[in-house]
């Protein structure tokens, strides 16, 4: 086998692999966050995707590390004054209602059912991701960050305050420069 070959292999290797992980980037950074539609609310209210910072997160009931998380995030949720909004793709609604009700407190953040899976699809499948818990951070409507809710990236990126939003595109046209005269008048 030629050494091209064998780094070739490696490269690929390494590019899986940094791929299977939950904070790498995918093409979904910097893109505007679709609508959560289709979603049905269990607890809180809805959250609008467009306004300030919002984080989108999956989890489901029979996910160990998801059920851990859940109290981290709602001291997130609360530190930052973060909107925040759980989905998950299981469909038993009582089954869900009972345990998010179980969670009381601890699970103190939006919680929805993804009955289309359009938001799953929409965010965690066209990024590739496949591991729960899973967050995505959205910020002035545009997708930032994305990875598992225990990495400190996840704390670090909430804790950055927050920019101003970007600037509708205002109209450029220059002036034009130096005296000029309409037909009402002169300017100088
Ligand atoms: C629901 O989510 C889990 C965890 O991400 C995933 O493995 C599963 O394929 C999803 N089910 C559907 C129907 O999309």
């Amino acid at each position: 086998m030629s050494t091209w070959i064998l780094l070739l292999l490696v490269a690929l290797y390494f590019l899986y692999t940094r791929s299977a992980q939950g904070s790498t980037t995918s093409q979904l950074i910097g893109t505007t966050c679709p609508e959560l539609t289709g979603l049905k609310i269990v607890k809180g209210q809805p959250v609008n995707v467009r306004q300030g910072r919002v984080v989108v997160e999956f989890w489901a009931t029979w996910c160990p590390p998801c059920r851990t998380s859940i109290p981290h995030l709602t001291q997130l949720a609360k530190k930052y004054g973060i909107s925040m909004i759980g989905v998950t793709n299981e469909t038993d609604e009582a089954a869900i209602k009972a345990f998010v009700d179980g969670q009381r407190d601890k699970m103190d953040y939006t919680v929805a059912m993804d009955r289309t899976l359009a938001v799953s699809n929409g965010l965690m499948k066209a990024s590739g991701l496949r591991g729960i818990p899973c967050a995505f951070i959205i910020e002035h409507g545009v997708i930032v960050w994305h990875g598992y809710v225990m990495q400190p990236e996840f704390e670090e990126r909430l804790a950055v305050p927050l920019g101003a939003p970007p600037q509708e595109k205002t109209d450029t046209t220059a002036p034009p420069s130096g005296p000029y005269c309409d037909d009402k008048a002169c300017y100088m």
